[in-house]
């Protein structure tokens, strides 16, 4: 508690603000995890003076609340969660074009989403996909460490993988996604369907499975391995790996919602938001994602990037509405229909 607190007034001091009185409130969807959302809820509130609503949600049930509130918007901006839910809501039209004038102070990728989205979303960081495991618990069970997306398949590992539902989580559809792209379509879904028989559990966050990791409740979770350190920090037995045969990486992004009331508040978050101190925030909230801003300091604990193979990741493409509603529609009948 008294940590936070001197984290709280070491953000004040950099961010350079003074508190402000009564200056009007913004109404925030935020898809990361709660620690970084309260975080900067708390911070830009007593910086700025404006309200800051905060509703907590996976990228799929943001993108799913957005296209509910269309003829009504109620959220003014949309902080986080993976990119190709919020490329769809550009792409229906669901998000305003912006171009910021921080864009230059942005790293390429972090460009290409704007770019790619015709400025209506914007990438605010970037994370790998990989494996978390338990190391205690796989001794125990005398199961190794799985290094490949092949060893997932492995009989030994029946029951003990955990991985989220992709149509609610944006971290199980990059899965899909990374794999159709690994392995090509077919093979991808003969994969999952074999990958099916080791699972215990499809949650609805992405995030859940590696918390079940590191509380002893499955031994390995398919997640991004930069929401390893934070549980690992608390005292947890996590570690996480990425696949050496190659893996996917989600482009984390923040759109302004079309029609939103506060529009003028929104734009000022959203910029605050761009700036490498509040990026900084993500590392004072044990969230190791690789910030978007090229001056945010990289924490140690973020994934070293040069290390991971990397596919060519086809934002563009993967990010469409009707490829997404195609890919989770099959693995609905396909796979999640399945016997276990
Ligand atoms: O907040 C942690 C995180 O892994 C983000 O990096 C990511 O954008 C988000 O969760 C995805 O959450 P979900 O899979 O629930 O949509």
């Amino acid at each position: 508690m008294k940590k936070t607190r001197i984290i709280i007034a070491t953000l004040f001091a950099l961010t350079g603000a003074v508190q402000a009185q009564d200056a009007g409130q913004i109404n925030v969807i935020c898809s990361v995890q709660a620690e970084w959302c309260n975080l900067m809820q708390t911070v830009y509130s007593r910086t700025t003076g404006v309200k800051v609503n905060m509703s907590l949600k996976g990228s799929g049930e943001a993108l799913a609340q957005l296209i509910a509130e269309r003829a009504n918007p109620k959220t003014d901006v949309w902080f986080g969660g993976t990119g190709d839910p919020h490329l769809q809501a550009a792409e229906q039209d669901l998000t305003l074009e912006y171009k910021s004038a921080s864009l230059p102070q942005l790293h390429a990728w972090a460009q290409q989403q704007a770019a790619q989205s015709k400025f209506r979303t914007v990438g605010i960081y970037s994370g790998p996909l990989g494996f978390g495991y338990n190391p205690e618990l796989l001794a125990k069970k005398k199961l190794p460490v799985p290094k490949t997306w092949s060893d997932l398949l492995k009989p030994e590992y029946k029951g003990e993988i955990q991985v989220a539902n992709p149509a609610s989580s944006g971290t199980a559809y990059t899965m899909v996604a990374t794999l159709v792209q690994l392995m090509g379509e077919d093979k991808a879904f003969d994969y999952m369907k074999k990958l099916h028989r080791n699972i215990s559990q499809y949650t609805r966050s992405g995030t859940a499975p590696i918390k079940a990791v590191a509380r002893g409740e499955t031994s390995v979770s398919i997640s991004f391995v930069h929401d390893g350190p934070g549980e690992k920090m608390q005292g947890f037995p996590v570690e996480t790996i990425t696949p050496s045969d190659g893996t996917g990486a989600e482009i984390g992004s923040m759109s302004l919602i079309k029609g939103a009331r506060n529009l003028e508040a929104a734009k000022k978050f959203y910029e605050w938001a761009l700036t490498a101190s509040a990026q900084e925030m993500g590392a004072a909230a044990k969230q190791f994602q690789l910030p978007s801003n090229k001056s945010a300091k990289v924490d140690p604990r973020v994934p070293d990037f040069k290390k991971i193979k990397f596919i060519d990741y086809d934002y563009a493409k993967y990010g469409s509405s009707a490829e997404r509603r195609r890919l989770i529609g099959r693995w609905e009948k396909d796979v999640n229909s399945l016997p276990r």
